[in-house]
């Protein structure tokens, strides 16, 4: 296991360059059509550095972060109101959230469809959601993988393309951009 409770600092100091500037420039483009005050889940939170970068987008977001991690989730900004919980059960009602971010934490989250499940509870129709994540179909992405697993993380890892394809049963219709051994995903969730 990664003792993520004891990193908040390391990831408060040196999380952001993980981040490619394109990235982050996605990130507020995917914002940008959101109502005023809209509701936004950082999921697998951390320090709050997904939520960080969208309030420089946009300043008037309400911004909500969930992770397991008390140690990480300390280091978040003052405007973000935080959770310790997990993926799996996230403490909110259906039809909570305007849109979900997923930054580098969901190969993270032991079960895949129970999170996935969860996420699709907690959006409201026509909600949107953003990942960023290391694609495994590459050298880095499939090094970073091993390495996880040998620290005893469940790895669970994506191609792009597959997630895609798991999204679009959940009712997601998806957008994969591809940077080097990263990749995003934005996609919209049609409840109906
Ligand atoms: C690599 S860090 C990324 C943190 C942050 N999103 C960022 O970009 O800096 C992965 C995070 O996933 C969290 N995590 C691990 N298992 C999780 C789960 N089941 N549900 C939600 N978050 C989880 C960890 O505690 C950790 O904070």
């Amino acid at each position: 296991m990664i003792p993520f409770n004891h990193l908040g600092w390391i990831f408060k100091t040196f999380g952001s360059t993980v981040y490619p500037k394109e990235v982050r420039q996605e990130l507020c483009t995917f914002l940008k059509s959101l109502s005023l005050n809209a509701n936004v889940l950082d999921v697998g939170a951390g320090t709050g550095m997904m939520c960080e970068f969208a309030h420089v987008c946009r300043e008037d977001l309400t911004l909500v972060a969930v992770d397991p991690a008390e140690g990480m989730l300390k280091f978040s900004p003052s405007y973000v109101t935080t959770y310790q919980a997990s993926a799996e059960a996230l403490p909110f009602d259906v039809d909570s959230f305007d849109v979900l971010l997923m930054g580098e934490s969901l190969h993270h989250f032991r079960d895949i469809d129970v999170a996935l499940d969860e996420a699709v509870r907690v959006l409201k129709d026509k909600g949107k959601l953003f990942i960023y994540d290391f694609n495994v179909n590459t050298f880095m992405g499939k090094s970073i993988c091993r390495g996880e697993k040998l620290l005893g993380e469940p790895g669970n890892f994506f191609e792009p393309e597959l997630l895609k394809d798991k999204l679009t049963n959940y009712g997601f219709t998806v957008n994969i951009k591809e940077y080097a051994w990263r990749y995003t995903i934005s996609a919209v969730l049609d409840k109906k």
